[in-house]
């Protein structure tokens, strides 16, 4: 059947409901170039505005899905469980959770992306390790994963091509933030990616799509439906992103901060999240017949080393330098690092002349988080646009967060990286990543809600 563009748009337009087949259609030309950018651009504003019901997000997802690749990962033994994040600032997580998995039995066959604007990366973290090949040939990558337990790799350009155009599309036509678009955008890539179950982690707060809890929620639940209609085990975990995870954000610094967690010294949130996280795949993958099994199993792989042991092999099936492990001068080093400190100026900033501590002891209430995330940018840790380079060394050390204590001097964050241009110009964007209190705020509660 032909359909007319012009009578999709002005449909949608009048808030009604697109059929399969005219989703479909618009999908398929929107991705062989038979319709251009601007009715494309003019049907997502439509799409932005009147949104699209269940049935419709389905159908776009599983159009887009259709449009390129479909990842055949069969020649691996075993239920294969994707792990996705919605974007946060110093999300190492994959890092940690992927090896726990790994350690316990659930072969991980992951594509990754890479960091665009104030969210970074899981490919460019691990390209920070000297060596370390982020492209394998399909055999080699089934091979690896049935030998070693894990292999971690960039997206190969076939997965979903009506998301890669599209979104960047939305990106230049402030479209974006629509709770359609984004679900089928995600979904679609990891629907083409091949694994039998996904967890997702749905990020809220500060750094993140969604600021609020509730439309977080509805993201997740949303997603949720798509992967379990379109018969993949889907379960989204809403975690926090009010302040970064950790304190390092950034590329090799992140590296560091993750081998710390599988040594067992690494923070308490990373370490939370991770385990938990990875409890829930080593249960996806049926390794544990409860999550409660799951998570007592990745404990011991953490305790034990054994996941430690996985990042190892990890590093050295992909060509990376393994010592890296236990000598982080290995990585890039950074020649230029410049703290932002908590000083009388900050202090005469955030309260009246009248109101001070005694003790001279304050709090952090709040940490602007995208900010955060922008600043790393500026130290060349991440990009503006996709060509850009980034350096491996560059990032923002976060000391101190949500609920912990500053006096006079203390050092809140420090920026680091090669370009001593770069890295003034994050000191100087730095001002208001932090608001203070007299009293002390209790830090946010990290996972917010479990949604199968
Ligand atoms: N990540 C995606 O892949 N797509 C979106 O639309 C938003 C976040």
């Amino acid at each position: 059947m032909n359909f007319n563009m012009n009578e999709i748009i002005t449909k949608k337009r009048d808030g009604g409901k697109l059929t399969d087949g005219e989703i479909k259609f618009f999908i398929e030309g929107y991705t062989d170039g038979t319709i251009p950018d601007y009715q494309a651009a003019a049907l997502l504003m439509a799409i932005y505005f009147q949104r699209m019901d269940e049935d419709e997000t389905l159908e776009l997802t599983t159009a887009m899905r259709d449009s390129g690749d479909i990842v055949d990962l069969s020649a691996i033994s075993g239920k294969k469980v994707d792990k996705h994040s919605t974007g946060g600032i110093g999300d190492k997580i994959t890092l940690v959770a992927g090896p726990l998995a790994a350690a316990c039995g659930v072969p991980i066959a992951k594509m990754s992306g890479r960091g665009l604007g104030f969210t970074g990366g899981t490919i460019d973290k691990l390209e920070s390790i000297p060596g370390f090949q982020t492209t394998l040939e399909p055999e080699a990558f089934f091979k690896q994963v049935d030998e070693i337990g894990i292999s971690l790799i960039g997206q190969s350009g076939h997965i979903a091509p009506a998301d890669k155009k599209l979104y960047a599309l939305r990106d230049v036509t402030s479209t974006v933030g629509n709770l359609s678009l984004i679900s089928s955008s995600i979904m679609s890539k990891k629907l083409a990616a091949g694994s039998d179950a996904i967890l997702l982690d749905v990020k809220c707060g500060k750094g993140a799509f969604m600021e609020n809890e509730e439309d977080a929620a509805e993201l997740a639940e949303t997603m949720c439906k798509i992967g379990n209609s379109a018969g993949k085990r889907t379960v989204a975990v809403l975690t926090d992103m009010n302040q970064p995870l950790g304190h390092a954000v950034g590329n090799a610094i992140e590296v560091i901060e993750a081998i710390e967690t599988l040594k067992g010294r690494g923070p308490k949130d990373v370490t939370e999240l991770a385990i938990y996280l990875s409890g829930w795949m080593v249960y996806l993958g049926e390794k544990a017949s409860s999550l409660e099994e799951g998570q007592k199993m990745v404990r011991e792989a953490l305790d034990s080393g054994a996941a430690l042991e996985v990042f190892r092999k990890l590093i050295t099936a992909q060509g990376g330098n393994p010592d890296v492990i236990d000598d982080y001068n290995i990585l890039p080093q950074p020649t230029c690092a410049i703290d932002l400190v908590f000083d009388e100026e900050m202090l005469n900033r955030s309260f009246g002349l009248n109101e001070r501590n005694e003790d001279g002891v304050y709090y952090v209430s709040e940490i602007d988080n995208q900010l955060v995330g922008l600043c790393s940018q500026d130290t060349g840790a991440g990009r503006e646009v996709k060509e850009d380079e980034i350096d491996p060394s560059a990032g923002v050390m976060v000391h101190k967060k949500i609920g912990d204590e500053v006096r006079i001097g203390d050092k809140l964050c420090t920026f680091v990286g090669n370009d001593e241009a770069e890295v003034k110009e994050a000191f100087e964007d730095a001002g208001n990543i932090y608001t203070f209190s007299l009293t002390k705020t209790e830090p946010p509660v990290l996972i917010k809600k479990t949604i199968q």
